[in-house]
């Protein structure tokens, strides 16, 4: 399936490098944030990878050094489900790190049964949205020094399934797991186009995905038969490797370093959703997460 989707459009490849360039990417123990450690560091770039549990961070950042002959990764604890743990990992960022050239907000959980962040919010639409709009308030001027940046964020075709629900945006009223995963996504490119109007001529760049529908950890919370079906269909799949490339282009691309605020997929422009457009909603929303966060971010 690779093989046919390559002949119609082949694979994206690029040379650049990223010798001298800082780049955080949330989960990067597993699944597509782990290839794209590997690919950055190998592009030279010093890589800090933010995870939630520093066992299973440790041994993925042994094997990040190893598949890339990069010694400059170095892993972090972040948990985007808990505000003091994003504001502990961006203090020390802040003061630790004389730059940061490149923001990957890759982690997610997806359909999980319904859980509560330390803060309360809803754990998809907490960890997905919340956590890494937090994350990124509190590293953003640090990379508008580091400018010409990018803020990459990985979101899913699934948002074209959802809608942001203003009025009960923690599922509170009642819980659909598949919503909730959707209206995250949604969100995550609403963030995105947001950022992007609000960044103008600072140097940094904007950019939101869909990734494809990649064999990872991410469907842990399938059902069994959800799974099976996962199996099935698996030859039609992307591995991680293959997932990965669309937020390394998104990060690396050099035509697009005058884009910002898109959606891709595949390694190229794609069309999102009409909600994904809407100025309005993405306001409300953003206001809605400044309110949500205590922050105070025009
Ligand atoms: N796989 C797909 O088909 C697909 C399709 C569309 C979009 N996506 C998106 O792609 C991104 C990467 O997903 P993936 O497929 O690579 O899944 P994955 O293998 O499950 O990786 C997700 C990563 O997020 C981390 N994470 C989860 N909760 C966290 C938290 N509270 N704090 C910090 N890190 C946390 C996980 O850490 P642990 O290992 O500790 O759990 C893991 O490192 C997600 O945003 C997902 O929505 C994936």
């Amino acid at each position: 399936m690779q093989a046919l989707r390559n002949f119609f459009r082949p694979a994206w490849s690029s040379a650049e490098r990223l010798d001298d360039k800082t780049v955080v990417i949330t989960g990067a123990n597993t699944g597509i944030g782990k290839e794209t450690a590997i690919d950055l560091a190998k592009r030279g770039a010093k890589v800090i990878m933010a995870c939630r549990d520093m066992e299973r961070a440790q041994a993925a950042s042994k094997e990040v050094i190893e598949n890339s002959g990069s010694e400059n990764v170095v892993c972090m604890k972040l948990d985007l489900a808990d505000s003091k743990s994003i504001k502990e990992f961006a203090e020390a960022i802040n003061k630790g790190e004389p730059k940061l050239n490149i923001l990957i907000n890759n982690a997610g959980v997806m359909v999980c049964p319904l859980g509560k962040t330390e803060d309360g919010f809803e754990m998809q639409i907490g960890v997905n949205h919340f956590g890494h709009f937090l994350l990124t308030y509190l590293l953003l001027d640090l990379i508008k020094k580091s400018a010409p940046a990018r803020i990459v964020t990985v979101s899913s075709m699934a948002h074209s399934w959802g809608s942001i629900n203003l009025e009960d945006i923690n599922s509170e009223k009642s819980y659909d797991k598949k919503a909730a995963y959707a209206q995250s996504k949604l969100a995550n490119i609403l963030f995105t186009r947001s950022l992007a109007k609000k960044l103008e001529g600072t140097g940094v760049m904007t950019y939101s995905l869909h990734p494809g529908v990649v064999q990872t950890d991410l469907w842990r919370h399938l059902s069994g038969p959800q799974q099976i079906v996962m199996k099935m269909v698996s030859p039609f799949t992307k591995n991680s490797s293959q997932g990965a490339q669309t937020s390394i282009y998104c990060a690396v691309e050099p035509s697009l370093a005058k884009e910002s605020g898109g959606y891709y997929s595949d390694c190229a422009p794609a069309n999102c959703s009409a909600a994904g457009k809407d100025d309005d909603l993405a306001q409300k929303l953003w206001d809605l997460s400044c309110r949500m966060l205590s922050i105070e971010w025009d």
